[in-house]
């Protein structure tokens, strides 16, 4: 089976409503169909309305940024996996490093928050990756290990795992103009689809799709994106500016 390739946009806490709006619709005004999947994770404001401005295009797909563990209750200020489903949502975003790092998220509850997602049918991009101090320690196989390890691999079945995207996010190169070299990005995600074939098997590891993201650029993504092993990106700066995201959707060809 051919592997998905994806360009995911991860708009972080940016732009008001009017526009998110003008850049969901510049977006998909300039793209056109084409083979590589869009995914646009806007924050909750835009949900609906960016679904609305989706309708019938086929390629681009709303995803959010993050939800709560839970179905429903008393969690002021959550949303939870069933609330996204009914805006249109189709992917979350889980595991991101501003997640790890600022609302201290866990293995365990990135375990949950993952569950929630795949039981509504939505899609889960699982973020994990080093942060500096481990990549000069030359530590970096060993905590992306960790990392699937202790949220998906002790958790969910082979069936549940073909439903989850990958994204290999070094913390070191989020937001920083820093990126990964392509043999540096390549050798993580040979391993990590090494690791993906050790616990569920050859086709599961060859059809996982598995992202690259930090400061991914029209100027890099043509490099990264030809890695064998490089299905696409997860996108933060470069998804606020129509032209740059939609060029780098295009780095495939
Ligand atoms: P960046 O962010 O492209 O701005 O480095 C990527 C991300 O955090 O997903």
């Amino acid at each position: 089976m051919a592997r998905i390739r994806m360009v995911a946009g991860n708009w972080k806490m940016n732009k008001n409503y009017e526009d998110g709006r003008d850049l969901a619709m510049a977006v998909r005004d300039a793209l056109g169909p084409s083979e590589v999947k869009v995914v646009f994770c806007t924050p909750y404001i835009h949900l609906k309305t960016v679904s609305i401005i989706l309708k019938d295009i086929l390629n681009i797909h709303l995803g959010a940024q993050n939800c709560h563990e839970k179905e429903s209750g008393a969690f002021t200020g959550e949303i939870s996996a069933p609330q996204l489903k009914s805006t249109g949502c189709e992917y979350v975003i889980l595991g991101h490093s501003e997640r790890r790092e600022y609302f201290k998220e866990s293995h365990e509850l990135l375990a949950e928050k993952t569950k929630a997602v795949l039981g509504q049918g939505m899609k889960p991009i699982f973020c994990f990756g080093e942060k500096l101090d481990s990549r000069e320690a030359g530590k970096q196989n060993q905590i992306v290990e960790k990392q699937l390890k202790e949220s998906l691999f002790k958790n969910f079945s082979k069936d549940e795992f073909a439903n989850i995207t990958l994204a290999y996010e070094p913390v070191w190169a989020i937001g920083t103009g820093k990126t990964a070299s392509p043999k540096q990005a390549q050798e993580m995600h040979q391993f990590i689809r090494s690791l993906v074939k050790k616990k569920y098997g050859a086709e599961t590891a060859d059809s996982t799709t598995i992202l690259y993201g930090g400061s991914v650029k029209p100027a890099n993504a043509k490099d990264l994106f030809g890695q064998p092993d490089v299905d696409g990106g997860l996108i933060g700066g470069a998804s606020l500016k129509a032209p740059d995201f939609v060029e780098i959707t295009k780095a495939f060809f």
